[in-house]
């Protein structure tokens, strides 16, 4: 059963291909973009998850939903999801460059091979994808790209230095490119969600139960403000006035400051 929530995007895309739309945010965005009669191309590892979602979506709304099973960490399968993005007879128009991930800990006790994992899928995928789609619709001048980002990517962040370093790329990036590809026809947006109730954190090992309800947003809230944001033609999207209030305080407060705060909070989560 699909549940619609009431905060819709007003924009129109034909044809958006959603990365990491097994679950959280990514799903969200599926499921608005299918409602507001977009087809879907759907990609992540878990296929028989990607299955049931294209099939549900392509009947609730009568829409096409392609599945892309890939694992964007590795570079041949992101290869594919480029030349899908760059194939001109069914045109994608929208990347929601969405598929993220990040562990929790000091990085001497991460494994390696994760942290290299998140980098892949955080950075290198996200580049690769974001390259592929700009430049497919630079050529036909018209498009739009959504990257997600995170608040995380505002300020180092000791116990996520790879994840907030990986955010942080993101954000400038999407920036940059937004400047880029504006004269060509194609927006290039960047949503940077603060706390969104999704699978993230459990299997980012983060313990979050202390954190109260208020300082959540669900996975629909999240999603429907960035398609409104980049609907807007809006550079860097941040969702919920909570977020905003934290995104402006880390960009003015002192980095050794802000380093220090970011680390006793995240020790205190520990606890
Ligand atoms: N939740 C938050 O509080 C929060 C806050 C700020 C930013 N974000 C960002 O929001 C985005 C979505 O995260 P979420 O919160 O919705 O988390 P989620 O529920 O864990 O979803 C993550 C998605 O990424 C996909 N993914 C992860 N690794 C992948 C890989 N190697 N190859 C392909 N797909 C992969 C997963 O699909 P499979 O497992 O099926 O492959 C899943 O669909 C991420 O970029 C995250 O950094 C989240």
């Amino acid at each position: 059963m699909i549940e619609l929530p009431e905060q819709r995007s007003p924009n129109r895309w034909n044809r958006a291909l959603i990365t990491g739309a097994s679950s959280g945010i990514g799903l969200a965005f599926a499921k608005l973009l299918a409602a507001e009669s977009t087809s879907v191309v759907l990609v992540s590892r878990r296929e028989s998850d990607l299955a049931d979602l294209a099939a549900e979506l392509s009947n609730a709304f009568d829409i096409e939903a392609e599945i892309l099973v890939a694992d964007l960490a590795d570079g041949s399968q992101v290869k594919r999801v480029a030349d899908r993005l760059t194939d001109n007879d069914r045109p994608i128009d929208l990347l929601v460059n969405n598929a993220g991930l990040g562990f929790s800990g000091d990085l001497v006790d991460l494994d390696p091979a994760g942290e290299q994992q998140v980098i892949q899928v955080n950075v290198v995928a996200m580049h690769h994808l974001a390259h592929a789609a700009g430049s497919a619709m630079a050529d036909r001048g018209r498009g739009g790209i959504l990257n997600v980002s995170s608040v995380a990517g505002f300020a180092a962040s000791p116990q996520s230095a790879t994840y907030a370093a990986t955010k942080a790329f993101v954000t400038s990036f999407s920036e940059a490119l937004h400047v880029e590809l504006e004269p060509q026809g194609v927006v290039v947006s960047c949503l940077c969600p603060g706390l969104t109730r999704t699978d993230f954190h459990r299997r980012a090992g983060y313990s979050v139960g202390a954190i109260p309800n208020v300082m959540w947003q669900s996975s629909e809230e999240v999603a429907a403000i960035g398609l409104a944001g980049i609907a807007k033609g809006k550079a860097v999207v941040v969702p919920g006035a909570k977020n905003k209030l934290l995104a402006n305080t880390m960009k003015a407060t002192p980095a050794p400051v802000l380093r220090r705060v970011t680390s006793a909070l995240a020790r205190a989560g520990e606890r």
